[in-house]
Parts: C-alpha cells; structure tokens; sequence
C-alpha cells in the first residue's frame, strides 16, 4: 500500500470515533484531510467542526460542514490530527504543516485526542524530524540563540507566515529523551508562542496505518 493510501485509510479509520451530534475538533494536514473527506459523509450527523487552521476551514466549508469558532464551543468530544513524528507512550512533534499552536489549542480542549498516522511516522525517540517552534516574529535571533543552548540548530523556516502572523524555527538533531521537559523549557523562552512537542498533553489513541490495516495503539 502506497503512504497516500496508507493516510486515506488511516483517515477513514477515524471516523468510528465521532459521536453523532458533537462538535469535532479538526486538525491540519494531508492525513486530515482524508478524515475531512470521510467527516463529510457524514455531516449530517454531525453537530459541526472547530477548525485548526485557515486550510482545513476551507475544505471543511467547502465541504459543507459548519466550522464554529473556538470560543463559541464548552467542549469538543475528540479532535483528530496527523503528527511528525509519534513514540509509544504517545507522545509526537507536530507542526510540519505550521499549524501548531492552533492544533494545540484546540486539541487542549478536547476529551479525547486521536492521531491518525501512517506507520513512517513512528519512533523510538522524538527529535529526528526538526521540531517545529512558532515564534514572535522580533523574538527570532534571541530565541534561536537560547535553542542553540537547549543543544539544538534552529533552522528559520524562510518565507513562512503561521496563521497568527508570526515565523517557525525548525530545530535539527535534537534527540528529546524527555519530551514533556523539553516542551516546558522551550515553552519558558520568551517570544516563543507554541512549539511542536505535544507531550504535556498528547494522543489518547493514535491509529496507524500498515501494510496489513489499522492499528489501535
Ligand atoms: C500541521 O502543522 C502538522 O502538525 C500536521 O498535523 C503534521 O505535519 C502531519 O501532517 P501530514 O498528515 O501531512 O503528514
């Protein structure tokens, strides 16, 4: 099975998750968006969607599904999302696609958070795809330079504008054997808004997609 068949049955797979009548929370990327084209036969059971990013409102509306914001919603019962990079204690890097900080906030507010993934995505240890931070843009030499520090090479991802209006650093050979203090510290750097390390809260379940079907794991 070829990586893009992988994401559209991995996507698909998703779906048994959604309970009629709720809000969904919706990530960002090319996994996601097979799980935005599954969501949408079923939009009519559904209460509507909160949305991680301009790209997946697009196609979310397009699609015919009601996209609320954020704050006009308690609660969301799942958000579903694709990730970098996933480990098994569920923790993953996400970001590649610069949607990280609303992909944080939004999954924050969810029950239960499902990361649907192809199995390329699963590691041993976090840190061999570069670990995306969104960061004020003014901010950018300093907190490079305290990144450095933290044993990294940030690397600023040239021509890139988050939805919020701010840049990403994208952090090379970091080997993050304790995912949930690195996020904290990185956290700490002022000027850094959100980065890509989802460990204080990560997945629930992560659905993987193989050769030989889904996995729950
Ligand atoms: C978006 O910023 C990311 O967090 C994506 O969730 C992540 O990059 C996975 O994207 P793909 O499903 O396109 O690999």
């Amino acid at each position: 099975m070829d990586q893009n068949a992988k994401k559209q049955a991995v996507g698909r797979a998703a779906i048994k998750y959604v309970e009629p009548d709720t809000i969904i929370g919706v990530g960002t990327g090319s996994t996601v968006n097979y799980f935005i084209d599954a969501l949408a036969d079923i939009k009519h059971q559904i209460a509507g969607a909160v949305s991680s990013s301009v790209a997946s409102t697009e196609r979310l509306k397009a699609l015919g599904i009601d996209v609320f914001e954020l704050n006009e919603v308690d609660s969301l019962s799942i958000y579903v999302d694709g990730a970098d990079e996933v480990t098994e204690h569920k923790h993953m890097i996400k970001g590649g696609g610069a949607a990280l900080t609303q992909e944080k906030i939004v999954s924050a507010v969810a029950k239960t958070f499902v990361c649907i993934v192809d199995n390329s995505k699963e590691v041993g240890v976090l840190g061999k795809f570069p670990l995306p931070v969104e960061v004020i843009p003014m901010a950018r030499s300093y907190v490079a330079r305290e990144l450095v520090k933290l044993g990294g090479d940030p690397v600023y991802r040239d021509g890139v504008v988050t939805d919020n209006g701010n840049v990403i650093l994208d952090v090379h050979n970091l080997e993050i054997l304790n995912p949930v203090e690195l996020e904290k510290a990185i956290n700490n750097i002022p000027g850094v808004v959100t980065n890509g390390i989802f460990a204080l809260r990560g997945a629930d379940i992560v659905l993987v997609a193989t050769d030989d079907g889904v996995a729950t794991r």
